[in-house]
């Protein structure tokens, strides 16, 4: 059976000088969601943009606006990014003491909550909140910054974060260093949604971001083919 591939290109890697129009390519290029990297430079060592950006892209897609907060602390900022339109806002399991409670207060806000881990941070870390997210999110790199190379251990996590979700309706996102090259052994590991930056946005030529999508999306859906 076809498991549905879902591709979320990461607008860290745009130009952000021109971002409505590098949204408007990903939107016509065939992404499935936006990924939205938002840092506070505390919780990673960068700074990148706020709840004012999401508002901003929001009227420019109807596609899935998937932000990826890598923010401590994180609840005072839950609710803005849902009002300025995120759909899923994922936190990282790191970020609080209160993991449970910054999800509860995300499904309060009636968005889909996700809860994101960083490489040295063990599967078991989330179980006992696997049925309080929607998605889990498997950092690949260390979070910060876009075109690191991919982190090979992360594949074992990967098996074991799916091993977890068992039956239940949680997507399982791959996040850094994600290529045409690696997307096969990342679905073969459980992944089914693909974050790519650098892989989709390299020479920001908005003529070749479908391109890369379908290759990506291609490669990851060979498995099941
Ligand atoms: C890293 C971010 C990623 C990043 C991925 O902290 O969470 O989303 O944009 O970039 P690439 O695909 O270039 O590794
Ligand atoms: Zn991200």
């Amino acid at each position: 059976m076809a498991k549905q591939v879902i591709i979320s290109p990461s607008i860290l890697a745009s130009d952000f000088a021109r971002l409505g129009e590098e949204v408007t390519a990903l939107d016509k290029g065939g992404a499935d969601w936006i990924h939205v990297d938002v840092m506070d430079g505390h919780f990673v060592p960068n700074i990148t943009i706020g709840p004012l950006i999401v508002s901003a892209i929001r009227p420019l897609t109807r596609k899935v606006i998937d932000v990826h907060l890598m923010i401590a602390p994180v609840d005072p900022y839950l609710a803005a990014f849902a009002r300025a339109g995120a759909d899923i806002i994922t936190v990282h399991a790191e970020a609080g003491p209160h993991l449970h409670r910054s999800l509860q207060a995300i499904r309060a806000e009636g968005k889909r909550a996700g809860v994101a881990i960083n490489p040295a941070t063990p599967v078991s870390a989330i179980e006992h909140v696997i049925d309080d997210v929607d998605l889990v999110l498997v950092m690949s790199v260390n979070p910060g910054f876009g075109g690191q190379k991919f982190i090979e251990e992360s594949f074992r996590k990967l098996r074991q974060a799916r091993a977890l979700i068992g039956a239940r309706p949680i997507d399982l996102e791959v996040d850094g260093g994600v290529t045409v090259d690696n997307a096969r052994a990342l679905a073969e590991a459980g992944a089914d949604l693909y974050v790519a930056g650098t892989s989709v946005f390299s020479g920001n030529d908005p003529t070749t971001y479908a391109g890369r999508i379908a290759a990506i999306r291609n490669a990851a859906t060979t498995l099941t083919a």
